[in-house]
């Protein structure tokens, strides 16, 4: 059984990581890796390759950049000759990025399975492209790989076949779970000179959240008044620092005393940093999940979320009111004590990869 997986993006790597290791445990399952490219820069791409022991990849199309249409389009028409050429039994895609949903239509076009990994998620928010793709990719799948209950249930309602949908858990936990002690090796905190549990940990790269002006100011008001009570760690997204740049918003916080700018970190590395801050403030998809599992609270600047139960059991909190004064207070909260507790959801145990492995066997094996 030939199965090809799609990487294009930072957040698929270390999802498609722990399903490459448990598809070279069988034999019968012969597995290549294509990166599409969208991710291209050595910090977004080049080091989780290294980190997750992922091979190079069979094939790199070398697509990054562009609008959502065009990327879109040109990772079909590349993937298209890679099909041609390998003629796969099943093409695995995960997530939800434009990569997903461009591979996983040439290969309906080209009558090929279809299995989507951290299928069912949805955050009613059509004005998210990822929502879009979730979507259109679930529509298209043969198999559905689900995280969690609330991904049965929308699939459900969008009557998908209940055979097509399995319950198996999460990889990027199976990621998490295999890498932490590792991570727990690294010294980066303190050589960064921070005691753990001393700082708050930053990300933000989501269009509505970073492509407007009054957003972006918005943002750094609120770092700025985060950092007048603990250090804040920014590991800048490549969108998030060019549109800081545009709109002359970066000199500013280059100047905040007590903030501490980085590149995009490795997956190490930012393990590494989650593990050890004491609060993270972010509008990832997947980071919401993580400090749910290292059970570190985590203030979401959204208004929904595909991952409900992150805030169902997790420690996630969303927040959708931005106004940087109530923001302060709800992070004085947390810093005074006042978090949510949280358990891991049932399934996060580091062995969903293994599970979908043994269902692909089952179902395409002959
Ligand atoms: C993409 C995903 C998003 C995911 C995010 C993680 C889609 C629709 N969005 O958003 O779901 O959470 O990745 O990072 O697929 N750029 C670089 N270097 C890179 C990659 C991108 O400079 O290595 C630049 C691009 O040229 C572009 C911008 O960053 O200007 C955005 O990249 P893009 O891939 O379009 O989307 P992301 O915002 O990264």
């Amino acid at each position: 059984m030939k199965i090809l997986s799609i990487v294009g993006a930072r957040p698929n790597f270390m999802k498609v990581a722990p399903l490459h290791r448990a598809f070279l445990q069988h034999p019968e399952i012969d597995s290549k890796i294509i990166h599409t490219g969208q991710h291209y820069d050595a910090r977004m791409s080049d080091v989780f390759f290294n980190q997750l022991e992922l091979p190079k990849p069979d094939y790199f199309l070398g697509i990054g950049g562009g609008s959502h249409t065009q990327q879109t389009a040109k990772i079909m028409i590349e993937f298209e000759q890679v099909m041609l050429a390998e003629k796969p039994d099943v093409v695995l895609v995960v997530g939800d990025v434009n990569s997903t949903i461009a591979c996983a239509m040439v290969a309906v076009k080209e009558h090929i399975p279809v299995v989507h990994v951290e299928a069912g998620l949805r955050s009613g928010d059509r004005g998210m492209p990822e929502e879009i793709n979730r979507i259109m990719t679930d529509c298209i799948a043969d198999d559905l790989f689900v995280t969690e209950q609330a991904g049965i249930d929308n699939l459900k309602r969008e009557s998908i076949p209940d055979e097509k949908v399995h319950f198996v858990g999460n990889v990027m936990i199976d990621s998490l779970v295999y890498y932490r002690q590792k991570a727990s090796t690294l010294t980066l905190v303190k050589d960064l000179g921070l005691e753990p549990k001393s700082y708050v940990l930053m990300t933000m790269h989501r269009p509505s959240n970073v492509d407007f002006q009054e957003g972006l100011t918005n943002i750094l008001k609120i770092i700025k008044e985060t950092s007048k009570s603990k250090t804040v760690l920014f590991p800048v997204h490549p969108r998030t620092l060019k549109n800081m740049e545009t709109w002359g918003l970066l000199d500013e916080l280059r100047s905040l005393e007590n903030v501490i700018l980085m590149e995009p970190q490795g997956y190490l590395e930012f393990l590494h940093l989650m593990e050890n801050s004491a609060l993270i403030i972010t509008d990832s998809g997947g980071i919401q999940e993580e400090t749910t599992y290292l059970q570190v609270p985590c203030l979401t600047f959204r208004a929904s979320t595909e991952r409900p139960v992150t805030v169902e059991l997790g420690t996630n909190i969303l927040l959708s009111d931005l106004d940087p004064v109530s923001v302060a207070e709800k992070v004085q909260d947390i810093l005074a004590g006042r978090v949510k507790e949280g358990i891991i959801p049932p399934f996060w145990d580091g062995h969903a990869a293994e599970r979908i492995a043994e269902i692909l066997i089952q179902k395409y094996a002959n």
